[in-house]
Order: structure tokens, then sequence, then C-alpha cells
């Protein structure tokens, strides 16, 4: 039986990296090639569980190097692409809006371009609630996949561009493509400048967890193992050319996210610091995931059993995320905030 080759990009990363563990360990007949450049976010020690399994490998490089990228799917006649690979953090695109551009636009046009020309069962683009802009405090009111694009920040505007791109090469060539938009993920692996685990290693270390503004934005928060399942749906019986928004319904403020890590990890709300907001900061985030659901998919964490599950990681992996804070990260921090 001819085996199933799947390419990963930003398999290294926080949701690429448990994509590919993911994919590995159910599907032992297909092969998975993870593509990353390995940028401050990326990191293989993850991997170290699956890197000697047959069915699994590594390629280094970055997605907009044309050559590289064309020579590698010659190479190997991906039937699926699941892309990832991005610039990911929201206050980087803020201070250096370049490489989003870079990487995310013109990347993605270099992935479009491979899948074209060798041919592709189903390319996935992996997306962002953020893409649709931002939405009141209206608790009735959720983006679904009709909303309008209205990107607000550097990086959204740039994922944005990237949809806008791979839905052309559908409409245009008829390449089969999906576009996902899910909410903000959490779980394992998340690199510690997004708040959940940049609380949760702070809080660790008795230290200051900074607040943008008065913490009553909104984001909607889903377990990454269920962004990952939405995704192996999708990637198998996602209709060509559709997208798909992804989330649970766990809509929290920023502020009561991070008492409730405080709560669990037996602290003080005195380690709370308001600072500066963040500019162009979208209010809320909500997501409508209706049609993802009329396809069969059901998340399996609530935020509770979620946050839960995933405090309980961090205080069993330290090694991992203290080996992050004491590298570069210690000067991005330090330029990123007063306290
Ligand atoms: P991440 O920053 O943790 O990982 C990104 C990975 O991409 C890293 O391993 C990095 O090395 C790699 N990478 C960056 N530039 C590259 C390049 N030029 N070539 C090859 N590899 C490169 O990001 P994440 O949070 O895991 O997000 C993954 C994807 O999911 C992104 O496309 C993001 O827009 C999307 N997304 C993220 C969330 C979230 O909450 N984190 C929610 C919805 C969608
Ligand atoms: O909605 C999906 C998006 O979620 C993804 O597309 C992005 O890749 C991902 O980074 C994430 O973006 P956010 O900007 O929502 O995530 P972040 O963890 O950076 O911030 C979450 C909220 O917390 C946001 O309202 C800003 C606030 N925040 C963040 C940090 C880092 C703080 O109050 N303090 C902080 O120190």
């Amino acid at each position: 039986m001819t085996r199933i080759k799947v390419l990963v990009t930003g398999g290294a990363g926080f949701i690429g990296g448990n994509f590919v563990q993911y994919m590995v360990n159910k599907y032992p007949d297909y092969d998975i090639v993870n593509l990353d450049l390995l940028t401050y976010a990326g990191d293989l020690t993850k991997h170290a569980g699956i890197e000697s399994k047959d069915n699994y490998s590594f390629v280094k490089a970055d997605i907009a190097d044309r050559q590289a990228i064309m020579s590698l799917f010659e190479q190997e006649q991906f039937q699926y692409v699941i892309h990832f690979a991005a610039e990911s953090h929201v206050d980087r695109s803020i201070t250096d809006p370049g490489i989003f551009v870079q990487t995310n636009v013109l990347g993605t046009q270099v992935l479009l371009d491979a899948a074209k020309v060798y041919g592709i069962t189903k390319f996935v683009h992996v997306s962002t609630d953020e893409v649709y802009g931002e939405l009141d405090f209206d608790p009735q009111t959720f983006f679904t996949e009709d909303t309008p694009i209205q990107p607000n920040s550097p990086y959204s505007a740039s994922k944005a561009s990237s949809d806008l791109l791979v839905r052309a090469y559908h409409e245009t060539y008829g390449l089969p493509v999906n576009i996902t938009r899910c909410s903000n993920n959490y779980g394992p692996y998340h690199f510690p400048e997004k708040l959940i685990p940049l609380t949760i290693s702070r809080v660790l270390n008795d230290q200051k967890v900074p607040v943008y503004g008065d913490g009553r934005n909104i984001r909607d928060w889903l377990h990454v193992w269920d962004h990952c399942s939405a995704i192996d749906l999708v990637m198998h019986e996602g209709i060509n050319g559709e997208v798909y928004n992804i989330g649970g319904h766990n809509e929290r403020t920023n502020l009561e996210v991070v008492k409730t890590i405080i709560r669990a990890l037996h602290k003080s709300n005195d380690l709370i610091e308001f600072v500066k907001d963040r500019l162009g900061h979208d209010k809320r985030y909500a997501i409508d995931p209706t049609k993802l659901e009329q396809l069969g998919w059901q998340p399996t964490y609530t935020f509770d059993t979620g946050i839960e599950q995933t405090i309980a990681w961090y205080l069993e992996h330290k090694e991992w995320w203290e080996q992050i804070l004491s590298g570069e990260y210690q000067n991005y921090f330090e330029k990123q905030y007063s306290i």
C-alpha cells in the first residue's frame, strides 16, 4: 500500500508541534514530515519521544525559500500540506511587522506555488479568528465564516493576506484547500511570551504578571489538542474551498484567566500588575463553530479541565520552559515590559 505523505510546516512550534505528535501517533501509516526554520519559537526537544519513529522526519528550511521548497516538493510528492509555520505573536508584529509579511504572506505564497506545481490532495491553511478583527462585548455576537475580514494588527493583517492568497489559488487554479480559523489556543509547549504560559511561569517564580489595560479584553480559549482533532477532521473531510471556524465557547476576560491561574497555584492576586495597553488591542474574540460541529467535531476540554491539565503540564515540564526563559527571551521581556 502506498504511504500517505503529510508535510507539516511549523511543526517545531506550539500548535504544529502538538499536531505532529498527534499525527505520528495516530497514523502509523502516514509519513509525517516536519518542516521548520527553528526560529526563536521553534524547538525540537519536544519531539524526543517521536524522533526515532519511522514515520517521522524533520527538514530545516524557510518556507519563503522558493528553491528549497520547490525541490522538497519535487522529491517528496506530498499528498497533504498542513500549514502552521508563521510569525505568531501580535506584540512582536507591532514592533517589527516586516518579518510577518515575509514569512506569513510570501512564505505562504511559495508553498501554494509548490502545491500547484507538484499537485496535492489537500492544502490546509491554519489561520486565526484575528482576521475578523474584533467584536464588541455583546455576548450574543460571534465570528462566523461569513464575518468580513477586518484585521487590526500587523500580525492579523499578514494572516488575512495569506488567507486571501489561499482562497485565490483555489478560485483561480482549482487548488484543493481549506482555511481554518481558530480561537486562542493553550496547552503543552505554549511559548511563554503568550498570556497563559507567561502567567503560569511568572506566578510559579513569584514574579509580577503584566496585564494590558484594564484586563477586560476577552479571548475564546481552546485546548491545543482539540485544535489538532479539528484539523485532522478538516484535512480528511473538509469540503474543498471551504473555511472552518474552530472554537469551543470558552470566553474569558484576561483578568479571569490570570486570576484562575493564580488561584490554582495558591498565590496572591498582588502579583497582578496592570501595564500600558497593547496598541490597537482587540476587545473581544468569540467563535461560532457550528459549521465544524456539523462536519462532526466536538471539543473534549472545557476551559476548567483544560487549564488544570495545562498547569499540571507546566509543573511537570519546568526544564522545558526554564531553558527558554534563560535565553534570548530575557532580552525580549525586558524590552517589552518595564516591570
Ligand atoms: P509558534 O510561534 O509557536 O510556532 C511557529 C513555528 O513556525 C515555529 O516553530 C517557527 O520556528 C516556525 N517558523 C517561523 N517562521 C518560519 C519560516 N519562515 N519557515 C519555516 N518555519 C518557520 O506559533 P503557534 O502558536 O504554534 O501558531 C501556529 C499557527 O497557528 C500560526 O499560523 C498561527 O497564526 C496559527 N494560530 C495560532 C493560534 C494560537 O492561539 N497560538 C490560534 C489560531 C491560529
Ligand atoms: O486568537 C488567536 C490568536 O491568539 C492567534 O492568532 C495568535 O497567534 C496568538 O498569539 C493569540 O493572540 P493573542 O494576542 O490573543 O494572544 P496573547 O497570549 O498574546 O494575548 C492574549 C490576551 O492577553 C490579549 O488580550 C493580550 C493580553 N495580554 C497578553 C500578554 C502577552 C496581557 O494582558 N499581558 C501580556 O503580557
